[in-house]
């Protein structure tokens, strides 16, 4: 297809793309991947998406995945941007939306990532898949490689959402729950996978869940008619979403479809664990582990992120910034979400609306900008977060 090679996002090492990698060998940070995309819009057209798949793949030109054989899918991407008018009003927005990736396989955006990582994996060779989770990426994960008969191994916390380790288990996945964080359950993956024959499949330390996650910004785009909004709000762990998206709006600057403007990318993080805010307060590049990492947003509860670096600069050359909200915060505006537009959103998906109304407080987004917050998952799966402000029966 149109894959040139994979660069290093730090140091611009080339690397050879058809065959398995993981980290830079050079500096140890995550790949990219490059393509020919003169070649790639003599086929992706404006015009051509019309008559496309609604999904992800409909983008395939962009898409790392050479044969179409190769190619699991279950549905994923292609979620409505939904207009969110009472939500504006309440927030004093007069164009708000709402992206909600709960719509996907496995009800979170994770599924884009993976979709497209597990067919590479596939494509290159490999039999068996691990992943460190917070719990979407391991549903995500489970539900792919079963679709597409890899065997696969994950490792989430033990105080993962009970859905994510029931999904796992049902979808055919060897689940272990370990004491710790995600980044504990990371090296136990790396400590193993040698010996074990896994392909690591952790989020950045592959080159292409980052790909499947790119395919947000090409949705937002062609949905707002190749008009960018102005602030993109993003609730941000690992980043590959933010990443993703921020890689998209540069190739589709690249192929002639936007011009050089830039939404103002916002990320939005968890009081208990901010790594990110923390690190773009202080002017750093990269950021430090957060210590005692703790928030019932569990897919926020990412205490170091590999492409940290990545994340910082995008916020940064985008004019955006980061913000921190806190759990009550992020729990209460469940509520007001759904509430006001139907959409029962993951706590991740709701610290977007607290994070907003600082953003208009501090003067940094105004009623008239075009907004947009990404739901990244569903609320469904986080029964344990709503203990003591729903109902039991
Ligand atoms: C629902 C939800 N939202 C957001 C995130 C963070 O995603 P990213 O790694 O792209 O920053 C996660 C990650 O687990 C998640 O499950
Ligand atoms: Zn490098």
């Amino acid at each position: 297809m149109n894959v040139t090679h994979l660069e290093c996002g730090l140091c611009g090492l080339e690397h050879e793309a058809r065959r398995l990698h993981n980290l830079c060998r050079a500096c140890g940070k995550p790949l990219l991947v490059r393509y020919d995309l003169n070649r790639s819009k003599t086929t992706l057209t404006k015009e051509s998406l019309a008559a496309r798949r609604p999904d992800l793949w409909r983008y395939r030109e962009v898409l790392p995945v050479d044969h179409d054989d190769n190619l699991i899918s279950l549905g994923e991407g292609w979620t409505p941007l939904l207009r969110a008018e009472r939500l504006g009003q309440n927030v004093g927005i007069r164009e708000l939306y709402i992206k909600d990736e709960s719509q996907n396989p496995t009800q979170s955006f994770k599924a884009r990532g993976m979709a497209v990582a597990i067919s590479m994996a596939r494509e290159l060779g490999a039999r068996r898949v691990a992943v460190p989770s917070a719990g979407n990426a391991a549903g995500a994960l489970a539900a792919y490689a079963a679709r597409a008969g890899l065997e696969s191994y994950i490792f989430m916390p033990r105080d993962t959402p009970r859905a994510n380790v029931v999904e796992c288990e049902q979808t055919g996945a060897h689940v272990t729950l370990m004491d710790g964080l995600i980044t504990d359950c990371g090296v136990e993956v790396g400590r193993r996978k040698d010996a074990e024959g896994w392909f690591d499949v952790s989020t950045l330390k592959e080159p292409y869940r980052v790909e499947g996650k790119k395919t947000l910004g090409y949705e937002l785009a062609e949905q707002l008619n190749w008009e960018l909004p102005d602030v993109i709000v993003y609730p941000t762990g690992g980043g590959t979403g933010l990443i993703g998206m921020w890689k998209a709006f540069a190739e589709l600057e690249e192929m002639g479809w936007i011009g050089p403007k830039r939404p103002r990318m916002v990320t939005v993080q968890a009081a208990g664990c901010a790594p990110i805010v923390r690190a773009f307060e202080q002017g750093q590049r990269f950021a430090d582990e957060f210590p005692n990492a703790a928030t019932t947003a569990s897919g926020l509860r990412v205490p170091k992120a590999i492409g940290d670096f990545l994340i910082l600069d995008a916020l940064r050359a985008s004019g955006g910034t980061a913000v921190a909200v806190t759990d009550e915060e992020l729990i209460e505006a469940t509520r007001e979400i759904g509430a006001a537009e139907g959409v029962f959103c993951a706590p991740e998906g709701a610290a977007c609306l607290p994070a907003l109304r600082k953003l208009i407080e501090m003067g940094q987004v105004n009623a008239g900008d075009r907004v947009v917050l990404f739901n990244t998952g569903s609320g469904v799966k986080y029964m344990e977060s709503f203990d003591g402000v729903a109902t039991r029966p």
